[in-house]
């Protein structure tokens, strides 16, 4: 009689678990876990055959200002504009693409509008027109070994940006010698950092309601996505990692969108009063979910705790305000001169490795200032 008492509470704790979606994500999502185990996803430090992105700065020097360059097209496709970070990302991608050479008007960027179909036609038009190299941000990384395919077949280099395509994609590209590649930052290692900025703090302190558990709530960008799957994953394995115990409230999907976001957290902050950290896939969400804690009348550092990724500039101010608990560069200046770079290096014939990763930087108050100084 107790036993089946205890499985059919089991169940139905799970059961809540699930309709709130906590630990229903990233965890058990095959795709992430395969990729934990494979050299591609290695981060940046660990993969000695992984240039980073500043070694590929450092390669094309001699190439800056090429004329040559200036005829060349570039195509690049974007999986959406209206992302705050990739908008950052991909200004910065042009203003240096011209600054090593290419002319302007040879420069295209498209938008996917987060449609593959979309994006899928905008490559194929992109081919037709003979673009010398093609820079791709996905809009589904699952559909990538289909733009590879795509791609190689019309005999175009292809560098992947921000979206990693899984390990059996990548493995592709070097059995093959593909001209094919991903720049791009580890995203294990961004939830890492933000789970330690949270254990950093101290227990004491972030266990407001000291029951000797933390409770969270997290908000996730889009889930087909590794930087989503692996930021819920990772964060919270810091915490357990440092010994603490954690309790999820809830875990929402965000899709890497503020208002999205400011909704979701305000649901599950009146739901969940005792809400003690809340985790946001990237900073447009924790921004949103700012609103919320403020519009709730919670203090952050005070009674609630809150962090990003990215490094937004709106978040680096809240940073040093103390309105947001931390957040982790997104080093969108890195990734699009490694991106630029290696195209050159396609281009030049120089090629390229397949994986060429860069590193997240923790961000507190501590950083903050400096972190921003260096984007202005
Ligand atoms: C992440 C970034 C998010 C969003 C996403 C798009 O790396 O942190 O803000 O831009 O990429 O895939
Ligand atoms: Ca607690």
């Amino acid at each position: 009689m107790k036993k089946k008492l205890v499985s059919l509470l089991t169940v139905s704790a799970m059961t809540m678990a699930m309709l709130a979606g906590c630990g229903n994500s990233a965890t058990e999502a095959p795709a992430a876990e395969t990729a934990t185990e494979t050299p591609a996803a290695e981060t940046a430090t660990e993969a000695p055959a992984a240039e980073t992105a500043e070694t590929a700065a450092e390669a094309v020097t001699e190439t800056a200002g090429n004329a040559d360059l200036a005829d060349k097209k570039v195509g690049v496709c974007i999986y959406q504009f209206a992302d705050n970070f990739m908008t950052l990302f991909r200004t910065e991608l042009e203003n240096y693409l011209v600054s090593q050479g290419f002319s302007k008007d040879n420069i295209t960027i498209v938008d996917g509008a987060n449609d593959q179909a979309t994006q899928t036609n905008q490559i194929q038009n992109f081919i037709t027109q003979g673009v010398d190299v093609l820079i791709i941000n996905p809009v589904n990384s699952s559909s990538a070994a289909t733009i590879t395919d795509l791609v190689v077949g019309a005999d175009i280099p292809l560098v992947y940006i921000n979206r990693e395509p899984d390990a059996d994609e990548e493995a592709r590209w070097s059995a093959n010698n593909w001209n094919v590649t991903y720049v791009g930052c580890d995203a294990r290692q961004s939830g890492t950092m933000q789970g330690e900025i949270i254990v950093d703090l101290g227990q004491e302190k972030v266990d407001l309601n000291g029951d000797g558990k933390i409770q969270y709530i997290m908000i996730e960008g889009d889930p087909e996505n590794v930087d989503a799957q692996y930021r819920t994953e990772f964060s919270v394995k810091a915490l357990e990692d440092a010994g603490w115990t954690v309790e999820c409230l809830d875990d929402e999907v965000g899709n890497w969108d503020q208002a999205t976001a400011q909704q979701l957290v305000a649901n599950a902050l009146s739901a969940n009063p005792e809400t003690e950290v809340v985790f946001c896939n990237n900073d447009a969400m924790a921004l949103g979910a700012l609103q919320s804690i403020e519009a709730a009348g919670r203090k952050v550092g005070e009674d609630i705790y809150l962090v990003g990724v990215d490094a937004l500039t709106e978040a680096l101010e809240d940073v040093l305000a103390g309105t947001m608990t931390g957040t982790v560069f997104n080093d969108h200046i890195a990734q699009s001169h490694g991106a630029a770079d290696a195209a050159i290096n396609y281009i030049t014939g120089a090629g390229n490795e397949y994986y060429i990763g860069c590193d997240y930087v923790k961000v507190t108050t501590d950083n903050a200032q400096s972190v921003l100084d260096s984007l202005k």
